[in-house]
């Protein structure tokens, strides 16, 4: 079933007398359920992309629908309650509130949506739960490990049930082990029905994704379904060898 659908969308900067071209007549459809990795090169359009679907951002021309809802259509007040219902967003550097442990941050989305105070001690332990960290809930984000911190950020993104999970290089601030491991949470939320759309430089990451958009310049040049790599069976592999060396 059609989650999102663009047409033509377009999305240009005027800065002085240039105009710069960050996104233009990309045209496309992604279903509910899927898992796409977003490539191409630095700044051909990538975060753009992200944050127009993110209803962080608006298109300068073309339509978008989310749901369907046509949202290139709705004012920016119209625009932030969308976002806050339907969008999960996780970004490179985490974006996480220092001050707060984790499940005041991961609470954060929730008291935009006006949920109760009791509601909101259980919504976000529970997430916390699902992303593996139900031991930290009290650690604030610098008593944590980057990769605690990134799946803090996915907790935080989830616990309203996005229609959508949106990531911008989510491994980019990660070391290659931990960002295996991200990569198997991701598969595992997408696997329970999480739509999942990633932005990465790295081609061993997109392997995780079954969908692959490349852009160049702003366009869509390339749109190719592939074999999913499973992340959690690489990182067992990559776990049992040591073990199996020590055996032998
Ligand atoms: N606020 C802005 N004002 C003017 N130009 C911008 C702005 N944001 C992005 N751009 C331009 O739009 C183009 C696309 O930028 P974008 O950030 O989407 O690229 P990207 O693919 O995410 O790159 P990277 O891989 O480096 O993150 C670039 O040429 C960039 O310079
Ligand atoms: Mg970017």
């Amino acid at each position: 079933m059609l989650l999102i659908r663009t047409e033509n969308l377009t999305r240009l900067y005027r800065l002085g007398d240039e105009t710069v071209t960050a996104l233009l007549d990309v045209t496309l459809s992604i279903d509910r359920g899927d898992f796409v990795a977003v490539m191409g090169p630095s700044g051909s359009g990538k975060s753009t992309f992200m944050n127009v679907i993110g209803c962080l951002d608006r298109p300068t021309s073309g339509r978008y629908w989310l749901d369907g809802e046509e949202v290139s259509a709705l004012d920016a007040d119209a625009l932030a309650a969308i976002r806050n219902l339907k969008i999960g967003f996780v970004f490179q550097q985490f974006n996480l509130l220092d001050r707060l442990d984790a499940l005041s941050n991961v609470e954060l989305p929730l008291i935009y949506a006006n949920v109760e105070r009791a509601k909101r001690r259980e919504l976000a332990t529970a997430a916390l739960a699902r992303v593996g960290l139900g031991e930290r809930t009290l650690h604030r984000p610098t008593q944590l490990s980057g990769g605690q911190q990134q799946r803090v950020a996915i907790a935080r993104a989830l616990v309203n049930e996005p229609k959508v999970l949106l990531a911008d290089e989510p491994t980019g601030a990660l070391d290659s082990r931990t960002s295996l491991e991200l990569m198997a949470l991701l598969q595992a939320l997408n696997r329970e029905g999480t739509t999942v759309i990633i932005v990465t430089h790295e081609p061993d990451i997109a392997t995780y994704a079954a969908r692959l958009i490349r852009f160049l310049d702003g366009r869509v040049v390339g749109d190719t379904r592939q074999q999913q790599a499973d992340a959690a069976q690489v990182l067992r592999q990559i776990v049992r060898l040591p073990e199996q060396e020590a055996a032998e």
